[in-house]
């Protein structure tokens, strides 16, 4: 394993190899393009059907539309690493450098979704560990106990409110964040550096932007740290306590550096796209009342429903991988060091898996063949988890407030290639 294998964060990853011979480029096409960040379907379908594997020149990705060409990517993790997905798309200004360059302390090590194997799986089967269905089924009260007190709260308020800022924001981070073990007093903290790591990794800042959230995620890496350390001497039922039990058990297996990562890492990954979920499943049921109507008189339709959200209108996007050697693509010979652009948008509403793939269908019987969730040695460590916080809140929300509608507004969505949901919305009741 190298170095740069274990240290893959904000990984600068040297010059961009050639275009593959033969391949289709596209010249002006970025998923940060306003029309693709307001509406991605549509242009993801015709960029499917002109040309199902292209170069992306805006990019300087090797962009792939389609899901059997996806699924096999994400399978064979030996020729398509994850090693950059956890890198900014475009590259760090000197600015931004300097400061990781001024802070030898900044050292996360890779550990889980950019790690390669072997090291991911022995990671893997420690952190799972943390993921067990006891320890879920412990945040249900607290998802219900909280997911009333918000109701409460905008009742208080009057209708209608902005959501995001009401209920899906604040919800799904509290959620993690007991999960991981920190203290309630940090959220607010702890969720503007979530914000800010969604733009430096994924979105387009400017130099003086990457160079400010640069040294925020110096003192968010250093939070962690010292959390990780006090949980040492104060131990609770939290998934922090336990990686730090399993490391003093198996110190040459999962080291104490490795269950700091875990928990810089976890801390984002569990948190920004539940937001976006339950936003877009709220987008996508209230204006369909008859389907809204049949949750809220039956709950048992909800896992599905959540499922066809995450196909439909999926929270996440895309996800990326980086060609470990010379190989093929789409039919292109793809030198080493590609970066691979997996577009999700594209995949998941294709007309050979799905009937009438545009429609939104919560009863659709194949709904959960999506690729949301990514796929093979990777696939999404939060799925189980994700899926039921955003049930049960579906369930509360259908319960107390079954008149909920959208109020008519204009969306708009935080620009970045790869999570998706409104940055507000607002909702009325009778
Ligand atoms: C709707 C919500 C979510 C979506 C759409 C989502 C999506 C994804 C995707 C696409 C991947 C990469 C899969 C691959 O490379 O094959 C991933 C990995 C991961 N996700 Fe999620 N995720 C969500 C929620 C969560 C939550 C709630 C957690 C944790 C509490 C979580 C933890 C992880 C972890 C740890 C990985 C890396 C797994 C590995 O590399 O072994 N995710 N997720």
């Amino acid at each position: 394993m190298t170095d740069d294998n274990k240290r893959s964060y904000h990984v600068e990853r040297g010059d961009t190899p050639p275009v593959p011979p033969g391949c289709p480029v596209h010249q002006s096409w970025s998923p940060l393009d306003g029309e693709y960040l307001d509406d991605p379907y549509r242009i993801a379908k015709q960029l499917q059907t002109d040309h199902p594997t292209f170069y992306s020149e805006q990019l300087q990705y090797l962009v792939v539309t389609e899901m059997d060409e996806i699924e096999r990517i994400f399978v064979d993790h030996e020729t398509f690493a994850s090693a950059n997905v956890q890198d900014p798309v475009f590259p760090l200004g000197e600015a931004a450098q300097a400061i990781f360059a001024g802070a030898p302390d900044y050292n996360p090590v890779a550990v889980m979704s950019n790690r390669a194997e072997p090291d991911h799986g022995r990671l893997r089967v420690y952190t799972r560990q943390g993921f067990s269905s006891r320890r879920i089924q412990t945040l249900e009260p607290y998802i219900r106990r909280r997911s009333h007190e918000l109701i409460d709260a905008m009742q208080a308020a009057g209708s209608p409110v902005e959501f995001v800022e009401a209920f899906g924001f604040p919800l799904p981070g509290e959620t993690v964040f007991r999960f991981i073990g920190f203290p309630q007093a940090d959220d607010e903290m702890l969720k503007k550096w979530c914000v800010e790591r969604k733009a430096f990794s994924w979105g387009n800042p400017t130099g003086e932007q990457q160079a400010k959230i640069a040294e925020d995620m110096v003192s968010y890496w250093r939070y962690c740290r010292d959390f990780t350390a006090s949980k040492r001497d104060a131990r609770g039922d939290d998934l922090a306590s336990e990686l730090i039990s399993l490391h003093e058990q198996n110190p040459t297996e999962l080291s104490y550096r490795e269950v700091e990562s875990i928990v810089y890492g976890l801390s984002f990954a569990g948190h920004e796209a539940v937001t976006a979920l339950i936003c877009n499943t709220l987008q996508c049921l209230l204006p369909r009342r008859d389907q809204w109507d049949a949750i809220c008189a039956n709950p048992d339709l909800v896992p599905n429903a959540i499922d066809e959200v995450l196909r439909y209108d999926s929270s996440q996007i895309s996800w990326r991988r980086v060609t470990t050697m010379d190989t093929t693509v789409g039919g292109f010979d793809v030198p080493k060091g590609t970066g691979i652009f997996l577009n999700f948008a594209s995949a998941n509403r294709q007309a050979d898996i799905w009937d009438d793939p545009d429609t939104f269908d919560i009863r659709r019987p194949n709904a959960n063949r999506h690729i949301s969730f990514g796929k093979g040695v990777h696939f999404c460590l939060g799925a189980k988890f994700a899926k039921f916080e955003t049930g049960l809140m579906l369930e509360i929300l259908a319960d107390r407030l079954p008149t909920l509608r959208l109020v008519e507004q204009d969306f708009d969505y935080f620009p970045n290639i790869t999570f998706r949901g409104p940055s507000t919305m607002h909702l009325a009741w009778a």
